[in-house]
C-alpha cells in the first residue's frame, strides 16, 4: 500500500501519518504533499522524517503538475489538504474556494487518470450545518452555513461524484471536531489551553452554549486507518466522537485540568452565523466495525499535557509568528475591550 497523504503537515493529517507507521510498520510507503501554509509544520513529523518508507514534496494540490509527481505510484490517497478556519473563512480568504474545491478537483482528475484503489476525501459535519435536536445521518440534506463549510460540502459531493460518474472507488468521512496535540493554536481547545496557561483570557463567543461533539485526533486517524480496508466505494461515513458538550464546559474543563481560575472566561461577540448545534449519528460506522474509544475527559487531560510540555512547539507561533499575532489582532482585540464576565446574546 502507497499512500498519498495531502495536508500531513498540518494538525490531523500527521497525526495520521503517525498512527499509519506505528500501525503498518514497513508494510505501508507514504507520500505527503504539503503546500506548508501558515497552519502547516515541517516538525510535526520531525519523528518519521527519516524513514526509507516516508517521502514529503512541497506542493499546491492546485497544481496539477505537483499532483502528479505526488500521485506516481500511489495506490491510495487520502486528502486532509484544507484551509479550516471558520472565522478565516469569515474573512473573505478566497483559498477556501482554491482549495477546499478546485484543489480536490485537481487530486481527483489525477486520481481518475492514474486507476487509484481508493480516494478517501475527508469531510466534516460542517456540511450539514446546525441541528437543534437528533443528529444528521449520512442521508441528512447538507446545508453549510459559513464559507468554510460551503468549500467542503463542494469538495465532499465533487469526490462523490467521481464515484456517481465514473465509478473511481471514493470514500467520503464527514468528521466532528477533533482535538488532541499539534493543532494550531487558532482552533477553542489549543486556543484556549494557551491562553490559560499564560493567564491570558479565554474569548468565549456569544452565550458559551453552542454544542459541538469532540473527536480525540488519535480516534480520527485510527478511524481513517480502518476505512482504508473497510470502506465502500460510493459511500459516506460520519465519524463522531460521542462527546457532544457546550463550549462552556470544555472551557471550564480546561481551566480546570490547569489549575486556573474561571475568572480568566471573557463572553465576547458571537460568530456571524455561528452553527448552534453538530451532532452526528455514527450508526453506520459503528455497524461496519469501528467506534470511538477515548472519552472528553481522557484525551483532554492528555492534550493540556502535550501542550504543557511542548511550550517549543506553540510559543514561536503565539509570541513571534507576526501573521498569527495580526490575525489575532483582528479577531480579538476589537472583542475583548467590549467582553463580559457574562452571556452575550448569540449570533
Ligand atoms: P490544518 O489546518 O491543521 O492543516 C491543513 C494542512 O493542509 C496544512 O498542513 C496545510 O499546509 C495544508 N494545505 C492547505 N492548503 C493546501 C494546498 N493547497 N495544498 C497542499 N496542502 C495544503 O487542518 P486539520 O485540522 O488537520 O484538518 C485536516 C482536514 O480535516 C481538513 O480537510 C478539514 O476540513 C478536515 N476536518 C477537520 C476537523 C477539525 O476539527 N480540525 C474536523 C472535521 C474535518
Ligand atoms: P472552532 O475550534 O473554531 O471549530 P468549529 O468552528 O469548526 O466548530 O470552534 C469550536 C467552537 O468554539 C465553536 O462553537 C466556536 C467556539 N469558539 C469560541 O467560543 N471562541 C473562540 O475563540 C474560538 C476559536 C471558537
Amino acid at each position: 500500500m502507497r499512500v498519498l497523504v495531502t495536508g500531513g503537515c498540518g494538525f490531523i493529517g500527521s497525526n495520521f501519518i503517525r498512527h499509519l507507521f506505528r500501525t503498518r510498520g514497513d508494510s505501508v510507503s507514504v507520500v505527503n504533499l504539503d503546500k506548508l501554509t501558515y497552519a502547516a509544520n515541517p516538525a510535526n513529523l520531525a519523528d518519521v522524517d527519516r524513514r526509507g518508507n516516508y517521502r514529503f514534496l512541497k506542493g499546491d494540490i492546485a497544481d496539477p503538475a505537483a499532483v502528479a509527481a505526488a500521485m506516481d505510484g500511489c495506490t491510495h490517497v487520502v486528502n486532509f489538504a484544507a484551509e479550516t478556519h471558520v472565522d478565516r473563512s469569515l474573512l473573505g480568504d478566497a483559498s477556501f474556494i482554491e482549495t477546499d474545491v478546485r484543489g480536490v478537483f485537481v487530486l481527483l482528475e489525477e486520481a481518475k487518470r492514474r486507476g487509484v484503489v481508493q480516494f478517501i476525501q475527508i469531510s466534516t459535519d460542517e456540511v450539514y450545518g446546525t441541528i437543534a435536536e437528533g443528529s444528521f445521518t449520512e442521508a441528512s440534506a447538507l446545508n453549510p452555513r459559513n464559507p468554510y463549510a460551503a468549500s467542503k460540502a463542494g469538495g465532499d459531493r465533487l469526490a462523490f461524484s467521481y464515484w456517481a460518474s465514473y465509478g473511481m472507488p471514493v470514500v467520503v468521512t464527514r468528521a466532528s471536531n477533533n482535538y488532541g496535540p499539534y493543532q494550531y493554536p487558532e482552533k477553542l481547545i489549543p486556543l484556549f489551553v494557551t491562553n490559560a496557561i499564560d493567564d491570558q483570557p479565554l474569548p468565549l463567543y456569544g452565550d458559551g452554549r453552542n454544542v459541538r461533539d469532540w473527536l480525540f485526533v488519535e480516534d480520527h486517524a485510527a478511524a481513517i486507518d480502518f476505512l482504508l480496508e473497510a470502506g465502500q466505494p460510493g459511500e459516506t461515513y460520519n465519524v463522531a466522537g460521542g462527546n457532544e458538550a457546550e463550549n462552556i464546559l470544555i472551557t471550564r474543563q480546561v481551566l480546570s485540568a490547569l489549575g486556573k481560575p474561571e475568572s480568566l472566561i471573557r463572553f465576547v461577540d458571537d460568530r456571524p452565523g455561528h452553527d448552534r448545534r453538530y451532532s452526528l449519528d455514527a450508526s453506520k460506522l459503528a455497524r461496519l466495525g469501528w467506534s470511538p474509544r477515548t472519552p472528553i475527559e481522557a484525551g483532554l487531560r492528555q492534550t493540556v499535557d502535550w501542550y504543557r510540555a511542548h511550550e517549543s512547539w506553540w510559543r514561536p507561533i503565539k509570541e513571534k509568528d507576526g501573521a498569527y499575532r495580526e490575525f489575532y489582532r483582528t479577531q480579538y482585540e476589537q472583542r475583548l475591550a467590549t467582553s463580559s464576565t457574562s452571556a452575550k446574546e448569540p449570533g
